[in-house]
């Protein structure tokens, strides 16, 4: 009798071990596919800062483009830069744009001085397929002025496919953007 009851405390333990090691793999691999402000799109991002300034598209020295005023919520005036950078050897379509404030300056205070104004940068960068084929493959990223990553109000990075899945967020509202390619430039 006391060997079953011993059997069974030690199944007992084994299984509740067991599930609690599957739990800890679970929210591992939940963390991994996290769609944004993982390890790997935090890396990817500062990488396309970098490739931004080989570039000129950001930094001291960055060429000027004409600004123009803005639609909400990317500020004011803006610059927007159509081209292709290259990131880990690889070379794809890159949308820039630069958006100026605060609110109330004119097209021509930041032609005069770009760099004085500059209040974020918003990238999409075109990924490898299999990236996030449910979106065009587009990885989607929001620096500050000085190239660090903005946040969202909980904290989260704003580097990868953001915010897939939300119903706010660069992808959901881009998604209302015409001929299915989440770009608001080429429409008229
Ligand atoms: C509420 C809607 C909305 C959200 C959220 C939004 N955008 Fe946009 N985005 C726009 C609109 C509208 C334009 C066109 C702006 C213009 O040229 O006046 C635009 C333009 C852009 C462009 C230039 C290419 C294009 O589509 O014209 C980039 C790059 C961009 N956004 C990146 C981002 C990133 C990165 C995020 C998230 C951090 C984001 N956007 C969030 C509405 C949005």
């Amino acid at each position: 009798m006391q060997n079953k009851i011993a059997i069974f405390v030690i199944g007992a333990l084994f299984l509740t071990f067991a599930s609690f090691g599957a739990v800890l793999k679970q929210s591992q691999a939940q963390s991994a596919d996290k769609p944004f402000g993982g390890s790997d799109d935090i890396a990817f991002a500062k990488k396309a800062w970098g490739a931004m300034q080989k570039a000129r598209l950001v930094g001291k020295g960055s060429i000027n483009t004409h600004p123009y005023e803005g639609q909400a919520p990317h500020g004011a005036i803006l610059q927007t830069v159509d081209t292709t950078v290259s990131i880990d050897g690889r070379e794809a379509r890159m949308i820039v744009k630069k958006n100026f404030g605060p609110e109330g300056i004119s097209v021509k205070d930041v032609w005069r001085d770009p760099d004085k104004h500059l209040k974020a940068v918003t990238i999409m960068f075109k990924r490898e397929d299999g990236y996030d084929k449910d979106n065009a493959n587009w990885f989607w990223a929001k620096y500050l002025a000085n190239g660090d990553l903005d946040k969202n109000p909980k904290g989260a990075m704003l580097a990868g496919r953001v915010a897939k899945g939300a119903d706010q967020g660069c992808i959901a509202c881009h998604t209302a953007a015409g001929g299915e390619d989440y770009l608001f430039i080429n429409d008229q």
